[in-house]
């Protein structure tokens, strides 16, 4: 792929556009996140969308912009700038007040328990949301003069959904997409948040919104539809608010081969010997999640538990390793679900452990993607069972770490996002703890052919849909929607 070099000079505002848009593929790619997968410490657990990023920036190269991790007394006076080999960081740090106001109020405890269907979660306040659209503006002033005329500027998640607006009134003409790794609700979960209106119509400031299935691009055509006057113009183009935009689904993806590569060589490291020689024979199930309220965790000890309790030759012979990072540990429903788990986790082990037997390993940090890889392919059950997730990458991340010849089995959420492509999953619902138990025993149970099948199944559709064709197809179809502009 060609890459235009970066521009001269980064301090180089400019709005005017050429005669002949560029084509996708030759314009520089500018990423804008809260969270940037370089803020983060030896790039653990950063999450799907850092993944994500990431992955398909390594390979196109371009400017990655947003949160720096750090919380300050008072607001940045200009973003750090860091060359990579292939991607420049451009970090802010976040005020106390804007890190209390828009991250840990509006994004993490208004936006996202409301997008994954959990009205009775949120805590709105009128100044959290007066935050969220302040830090949005910072945003858009500090990468503004970063900006230069050919760029394709691509924004992500439930943080940053008015920066397009923002950015407009800047001046900036470029193309703008928005891609939201969250589900997007149904009208009438949208309708409780009291800003509501505010927040779509700021939405139509982006030429192409993505998201990650069907029903989350049908909620948000429902609501431009029919509350808000809007018209809906050819397959996917919608009019609202006296703007035009695009609404599309673009399924993000993994790196496949780089994901089988790294699996396929941890099976000798030290690590995986370790693990191996701890579990003496036993089965492993596996479960991997930021310890977040939406990834069903409760639900899924409680699925383990059933399935000892229901299949007693399973005693003795079966370990659940659940590796949970702690995550947002200031917005207090987090601190809520930690206890509970722990609680869960050493309720199981104290009736069923033996002096030779634990049956649950439950681990409260982060491991490396390489590490985790080895341990996905070690394990013959694969648990990726939230209350409601808009792909989880772990389930793509599991099935492409398999040994091909003798793979194990992904029990997945019929509410992951990541179901509506990976239909030969034994497909779950998380709220069905008896099914969820059967599921896992007939997974413990399948054929190696049946085990082969689905897998080749699987992997034909991750292939296609992988990180590159994310990255590609977005951004081919922005350039397209701003040029109809
Ligand atoms: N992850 C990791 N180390 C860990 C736990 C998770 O690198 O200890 C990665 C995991 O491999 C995956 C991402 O974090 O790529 C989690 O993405 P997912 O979409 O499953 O969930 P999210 O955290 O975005 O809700
Ligand atoms: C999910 C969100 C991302 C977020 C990640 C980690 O994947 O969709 O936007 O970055 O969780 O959460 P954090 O709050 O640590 O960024």
């Amino acid at each position: 792929m060609t890459r235009l070099p970066p521009p001269a000079s980064f301090l180089a505002l400019s709005t005017a556009r050429p005669a002949t848009p560029p084509a996708a593929r030759e314009r520089r790619l500018v990423v804008v996140s809260n969270r940037v997968a370089m803020a983060d410490p030896g790039g653990k657990a950063a999450g799907g969308l850092a993944v994500g990023i990431l992955a398909a920036l390594k390979r196109s190269g371009g400017i990655w912009f947003g949160w720096s991790g750090a919380v300050t007394p008072a607001p940045p006076a200009a973003a750090d700038v860091v060359h990579g080999d292939d991607i420049t960081f451009a970090t802010l740090a976040l005020a106390r007040r804007d890190y209390e106001q828009y991250y840990n109020g509006f994004a993490n405890r208004v936006l996202w328990p409301l997008f994954h269907y959990r009205p009775g979660l949120i805590d709105y306040k009128r100044e959290d949301f007066a935050g969220y659209l302040r830090v949005n503006r910072q945003f858009a002033q500090h990468l503004a003069p970063l900006l230069s005329p050919d760029d394709i500027i691509w924004v992500h998640d439930y943080h940053l959904m008015p920066l397009a607006d923002e950015l407009r009134r800047l001046g900036i003409e470029q193309p703008i997409g928005f891609f939201l790794h969250t589900p997007f609700p149904v009208t009438e979960i949208l309708r409780v948040l009291p800003s509501h209106a505010a927040l779509m119509r700021a939405m139509c400031a982006y030429d192409l919104v993505g998201f990650q299935t069907e029903n989350d691009v049908w909620g948000f055509r429902d609501y431009l539809l029919r509350c808000a006057g809007g018209r809906a113009e050819g397959i996917d183009g919608i009019s609202a608010f006296g703007r035009q935009l695009r609404a599309a689904v673009f399924p993000i993806g993994i790196d496949v081969d780089a994901i089988a590569l790294q699996a396929a060589q941890s099976v000798d490291s030290r690590q995986m010997r370790r693990l191996q020689e701890s579990l003496r024979q036993r089965r492993l199930i596996i479960g991997v999640d930021r310890l977040d309220y939406s990834k069903g965790l409760l639900q899924r000890f409680r699925a383990f538990e059933r399935l000892i309790e229901m299949f007693p030759e399973r005693r003795g012979h079966v370990t659940l390793m659940q590796i949970a990072p702690p995550t947002r540990s200031e917005v207090p429903e987090y601190s809520q679900i930690r206890r509970s788990l722990e609680t869960a986790a050493g309720h199981i082990n104290g009736r069923f452990a033996e002096f030779d037997w634990m049956p649950v390993r439950y681990l409260n940090k982060s491991f490396n993607h390489r590490t985790l890889c080895g341990f996905l392919r070690a394990a013959g059950v694969g648990l990726v069972t939230p209350l409601r997730d808009g792909m989880n990458l772990v389930a793509k991340e599991y099935v492409a770490a398999q040994d091909p010849t003798d793979p194990g089995v992904l029990v997945l959420s019929c509410f992951a996002g990541a179901a509506r492509e990976l239909g030969d999953a034994l497909i779950v619902n998380p709220y069905d703890i008896d099914g969820v138990a059967e599921a896992i025993q007939e997974a413990l149970m399948m054929p190696r052919e049946e085990r082969v099948e689905r897998w080749q199944a699987m992997m034909a559709v991750m292939r296609r849909n992988d990180i590159a064709a994310w990255r590609d197809s977005f951004t081919a179809a922005l350039a397209d929607a701003a040029a109809g502009r």
